[in-house]
């Protein structure tokens, strides 16, 4: 939800600051500007539209100060006036902000009735006028910190000034920050990617924390002017990971990143001789497994859909009863929480704010939190007792689908270990499970090689306005992914049920128009889902078949199969949704959609 950027420095800002832009745009991409400071005067450009869009517009500067903003529209919709950044009556502070000042309104009557004039219907505009009221043209952090204090919300923000041109301040809470240390220069930005091609050392801001940009470093302190020293860290991903490499999509690279995004997670965590797992990360937590009377686990989108597939294998495998809850509905359900529950968060960017939220208000009441993270350094990590990595790199398109796969990888080493320290579960017990995960890389690939026939498939269906997916037990959490991987890079309606519903509503819907996908494997309730399949075709549906048991059955009932290579209990989910991501993604690009960055949606969602 709005991606930021700073940069105070040595060589020309605009350039640098529109690539670093251009990373962001999956952030929010309904429009950007950029501000820059020179000879104490400020450069002010934004636009509707993308980053492109706002190129086209520029001067040339050789400006070396400025800020950079590409927005997802919260308040007031996507216009020229409403793009960031948002400057006080004189033009002489400018101001960029991710995240939502809740609060805004009583002061900007109060700052309108003091005869300030407002150009936008932005929350965000009033951090300009607050500021401008507090600053004298001598010290801009102090200004920031005093215009900051009265407004409640969110907000990573940043802050120029044509009377302190040689600095940038920056300011976070609940919006994530990451500061950037270069030779004579020093960024901010939203998100690590942004700054990848410039430097890997940065330093993270936390909530409640303010900074200085200046050539030579950051500079940080608190709400009440403390300062503050933190060592910077070396990021060790690197550029060409988080870039396209002749791939259509970010999206699509992504999905062919899988067999490796899975190797790369399991990877170094068990003992395959033993079935041991080796996760130090969490050993501190030990006391707190052993104890735990409640295991939540919380997580928004495709990141809840593997929470629902955990429910099923840990319930199964480990005797660990997991309550799953979307986050945003897990904090306002007055969940049972005490120091005997343990929640896991599950999160791709560790910044989506109704995960956030959730954990907050667990760990307010007492329970210990396992968070599982992509993102390294991120919000959620900072917020957990305990962070166990997914290392599936950095994960670009706005769809996640790399990151599903190493959280249903993760969530299985961590039933493990829970099962292991609890002595619910012998290590040897663990092994055919462990061998089962560690095949997955290969059989990912292999099913990887068969998208010229989904293309194919797509052809076939890219045209239809519905669809239906339908699972079951272990599956159904997937056929809620394939239908929600088609609507967000499609646009088209689809809606997933698990596949004994179907009778409860859902048939209703079928007809000769309306294609169903239904998921259906060996290992679990084969009868069942083959006769919802005789059900649909009944109705005279049309029906594709993704199975990993091809017999004639299926092919007299279904229209289009999907093969899946045969595996466990452990790794179908992971399989079954390669071939769904691909449907999706190649039905997107036949409808020409913006796959990346399908409309009204952002990469990490920090507003609630
Ligand atoms: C779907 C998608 C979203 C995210 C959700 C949670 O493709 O990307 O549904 O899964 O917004 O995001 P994270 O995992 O970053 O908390």
């Amino acid at each position: 939800m709005c991606g930021i950027v700073g940069y105070v420095g040595q060589r020309p800002a605009q350039d640098l600051l529109l690539a670093a832009l251009q990373k962001l745009e999956y952030r929010g991409y309904d429009s950007a500007g950029i501000a820059l400071v020179e000879n104490k005067s400020l450069y002010l450009e934004k636009r509707a539209g993308k980053v492109s869009d706002l190129m086209r517009v520029l001067k040339a500067s050789r400006a070396t100060v400025g800020l950079g903003h590409t927005r997802w529209a919260t308040h007031g919709p996507p216009t020229d006036q409403n793009a960031h950044p948002h400057c006080d009556c004189q033009k002489k502070i400018a101001v960029i902000h991710n995240g939502i000042i809740e609060n805004y309104l009583p002061f900007k009557e109060e700052l309108q009735a003091r005869g300030h004039i407002f150009l936008s219907q932005t929350d965000s505009e009033v951090i300009a006028h607050l500021i401008e009221e507090r600053y004298d043209g001598t010290n801009l952090l102090e200004a920031v910190r005093e215009a900051l204090r009265p407004l409640r919300g969110a907000y990573a923000l940043a802050v120029v000034a044509t009377d302190s041109p040689d600095e940038v301040i920056v300011a976070r809470q609940g919006s994530p920050l990451v500061l950037g240390l270069g030779e004579h220069e020093t960024f901010a930005a939203s998100d690590i990617p942004a700054l990848l091609a410039f430097t890997k050392t940065m330093v993270f801001l936390n909530d409640g924390e303010l900074g200085v940009l200046r050539r030579d470093g950051v500079e940080l302190c608190d709400f009440e002017g403390r300062r503050i020293t933190r060592a910077p860290q070396r990021i060790e991903w690197d550029v060409v990971t988080a870039q396209k490499q002749g791939y259509k999509h970010f999206m699509l690279k992504e999905i062919h990143e899988q067999p490796h995004a899975l190797a790369n997670t399991l990877q170094n965590r068990y003992e395959l001789a033993t079935g041991k797992i080796v996760l130090p990360e969490l050993q501190k937590l030990t006391e707190k497994i052993h104890k735990a009377q409640m295991v939540y686990c919380v997580a928004m989108g495709t990141a809840y859909y593997a929470a629902l597939t955990a429910k099923y294998l840990w319930r199964e495998f480990f005797r660990v009863p997991l309550a799953v809850e979307l986050a945003s509905e897990f904090r306002y359900s007055k969940p049972y929480l005490d120091e005997n529950t343990l929640v896991i968060a599950i999160s791709q960017s560790g910044e989506t704010a109704d995960t956030l939220g959730a954990v907050r208000e667990a760990r307010a009441r007492g329970a210990s939190v396992i968070s599982i993270v992509n993102v390294v350094g991120a919000t959620l990590t900072r917020e957990s007792d305990a962070t166990l990595y997914t290392h599936a790199g950095p994960e670009i398109g706005v769809a996640s689908t790399k990151a599903l796969l190493a959280q249903l990888a993760a969530l299985d080493l961590l039933g493990f270990f829970i099962a292991q320290s609890r002595g619910w579960l012998a290590p040897e017990q663990t092994r055919p499970a462990l061998e089962s995960l560690v095949r997955g890389p290969a059989l990912i690939e292999k099913l990887l090689q068969q998208e010229r026939e989904i293309v194919r498939l797509a052809q076939v269906f890219y045209e239809k306005e519905h669809f239906l997916f339908l699972g079951r037990d272990l599956l159904y959490p997937i056929a809620l992914e394939g239908a929600l991987k088609l609507k967000e890079i499609s646009y088209i309606h689809a809606e997933g049920y698990a596949a004994g519903e179907l009778k409860h509503g859902p048939i209703a819907l079928i007809d000769a128009e309306m294609p169903t996908v239904v998921l259906v494997t060996k290992e679990s309730v084969y009868e069942k889902v083959f006769s919802n399949i005789e059900e649909v075709k009944a109705r005279r549906g049309i029906v594709i078949t993704v199975t990993d048991q091809i017999n004639k059955e299926i092919e007299r009932v279904s229209d289009f199969i999907i093969e899946i290579p045969p595996s466990s209990r452990w790794l179908a989910p992971l399989l079954f949704v390669v071939p769904l991501q691909l449907f999706a993604y190649h039905i997107a690009d036949l409808r020409g959609t913006d796959i990346d960055q399908p409309r009204n949606l952002a990469k990490s969602v920090t507003v609630e």
